[in-house]
């Protein structure tokens, strides 16, 4: 988890929008006073919302330990509905908004509890694990949780000779890289890194002497094969920070490198943009509003609620 310490709004804002987005940032600093609220905010979101009004930003991982921490009774998740999901999981007591209700997930949308069912019919015994980006009604049907920063911790944890994973296939096809475990895949994937290619990536390698390689365990094998380093957005996060690469492409949702960017002047980014039309619906003025009005809330129903929440805490007590 990282503690914001906000970036000049000159370093992160053209001049142009500055003005404007000055007064909607303001608008929101007030609001979160009056609600004792905090914004939570993916790796993902704009260099205007990561480097202002987020209050703590991370991977999904980071993001789920902190809304079980937090003591503010409003939480505005500025990420994907999953995510917000997930927080309302871990405390029901408190009201959590995402400021734009379609933000949803190509991965989440690829499964449904119907399916879960079905998978355990088909492979009787066998534990389900869970990707974090699925519905509350999936993560109600199966024995844990994971993220891409400690799956595969938590299919070792499980301790037995296969488990069923889903519903990423190229983040299960990478776990299975790094353990003996059996994975029994389900054929889901990210409209976003599945657009990557290996030949794309060593055309950078060609075109970009000496660029380091870095992938998010969301992309097909063949990318990962090329990568130097494979982690989660906080694990390539942490690996920009701690190895300063002179030239390094991150092979991820782009406005990650334009908000790692900023915090490393001395690294060279190379940019490739594949944006995630979900993540990109969270705007600061859609915040604001959702502030404002007190919308969209996230419910679930208790009973759901209570099932889903045994599976997120079994992932949260795992260390990693
Ligand atoms: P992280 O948990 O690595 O932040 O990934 C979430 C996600 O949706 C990536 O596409
Ligand atoms: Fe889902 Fe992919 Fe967007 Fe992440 S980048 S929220 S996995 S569609």
């Amino acid at each position: 988890m990282t503690v914001v310490t906000p970036l000049s709004l000159q370093q992160c804002i053209p001049d142009v929008e500055l003005a404007a987005l000055s007064e909607t940032i303001e608008k929101i600093e007030r609001l979160k006073k009056e609600r004792n609220a905090i914004v939570l905010a993916h790796n993902y979101m704009t260099p205007d919302i990561y480097h202002t009004v987020a209050d703590i930003k991370g991977d999904s991982l980071a993001l789920a330990h902190a809304a079980a921490e937090t003591d503010a009774d409003v939480i505005v998740f500025a990420g994907v509905h999953f995510m917000a999901e997930t927080a309302k999981i871990t405390c029901p007591e408190k009201t959590v908004l995402i400021p734009d209700l379609d933000a949803g997930c190509s991965l989440a949308e690829s499964i449904t509890a119907a399916d879960i069912r079905l998978l355990r019919e088909r492979y009787p015994g066998v534990p389900v694990v869970a990707y974090v980006n699925t519905s509350a009604e999936v993560k109600a049907e199966v024995d844990i949780c994971c993220t891409s920063g400690n799956a595969v911790q938590v299919v070792e944890s499980l301790d037995v000779d296969r488990v069923i994973f889903l519903p990423d296939q190229y983040l299960g096809r990478w776990v299975a890289t790094q353990t003996d475990t059996e994975i029994i895949l389900w054929e889901g994937s990210c409209m976003v890194h599945e657009l990557f290619t290996g030949a794309e990536l060593r055309e950078y390698r060609q075109s970009h002497d000496g660029v380091e390689i870095i992938a998010h365990p969301e992309c097909p094998p063949d990318v990962l094969a090329e990568a130097d380093f494979v982690g989660s957005t906080a694990g390539m996060i942490g690996w920009v920070k701690d190895n300063k690469p002179k030239k390094v492409v991150m092979v991820t949702e782009c406005s990650m490198s334009d908000n790692v960017a900023l915090e490393t002047p001395d690294v060279e980014f190379v940019r490739p943009c594949n944006l995630c039309p979900h993540m990109k619906k969270i705007t600061l003025e859609k915040i604001a509003t959702s502030l404002e009005t007190m919308n969209h809330e996230v419910v679930i129903a208790p009973e759901m609620a209570e099932k889903a929440r045994r599976s997120v805490d079994a992932m949260l007590k795992i260390a990693v």
